[in-house]
């Protein structure tokens, strides 16, 4: 399931980012792919470690908390630090699949010990978009399913999620400037087609709950909805 989920940030907000976005160093964006991924790869990226990338992910994630529509679409388990890039002057990404796990960022170890790695699996990918359609051209996302092709290119503050199993890629920007965070989640339900059967169920039931009120029926469906979350989460 790809959903396109509106106004996760505010315009003051994406301004506020933007503003900081255009002022900083940008990294070559290969830095954070395997072989594969490097050959295809060809854009920039706020390093991952910088306080900028560290301070305006942590923004990303309160917005993120503050969306129902995101959360019941993805049910996180853990988001990883979200990261940012830009493609101008004809940079593009090819056709690709993201890595299906990643190393987070590793917490202080307590004295003594050695720090377990902390790894997440790449359920959920989300592109937010930090700049409108118009001020650029190329740079649509593509991502590839069984249905064929699906082209995204969304307004400032909007967010699309697509399985991570998806293949995808971004056309070459041929002009202006495409600046967009990104980021992987580990859902609590793993499967892509379980996740959309239950974001379906519960957008039903929340559209019933507004038309009907609380009624034994709205109840009984709610009942069902967190039976089958809890037959399949993983926690
Ligand atoms: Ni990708």
């Amino acid at each position: 399931m790809m959903l396109h989920v509106p106004g996760v940030l505010t315009r003051e907000q994406v301004a506020e980012m933007r503003a900081a976005l255009d002022a900083a160093d940008w990294i070559d964006g290969r830095a954070t792919v395997g072989n594969l991924g490097a050959q295809v790869k060809r854009n920039r990226q706020l390093p991952e470690a910088s306080p900028l990338a560290q301070e305006l992910g942590r923004k990303v994630l309160q917005a993120l908390q503050a969306s129902p529509t995101f959360f019941a679409a993805a049910l996180p388990a853990r988001i990883c630090p979200p990261l940012f890039n830009c493609y101008a002057g004809g940079e593009t990404y090819g056709m690709h699949v993201d890595g299906s796990v990643r190393r987070l960022p590793s917490e202080p170890a307590a004295p003594g010990s050695p720090g377990a790695p902390q790894w997440l699996r790449t359920d959920v990918s989300s592109t937010l978009f930090l700049c409108d359609p118009e001020d650029y051209d190329g740079g649509e996302l593509i991502v590839s399913d069984t249905y064929g092709e699906h082209e995204v290119k969304l307004p400032a503050g909007d967010l699309i999620l697509y399985p991570s199993s998806s293949l995808h890629r971004v056309e070459p920007v041929t002009r202006g400037a495409r600046v967009c965070s990104f980021f992987w989640t580990q859902s609590m339900v793993r499967d892509a087609s379980r996740r959309a059967m239950l974001y379906e169920l519960d957008t039903t039931i929340q559209s019933l709950r507004r038309s009907l009120g609380d009624t034994q029926e709205v109840l009984s469906l709610t009942c069902h909805y967190h039976n089958l979350l809890r037959q399949w989460a993983e926690v």
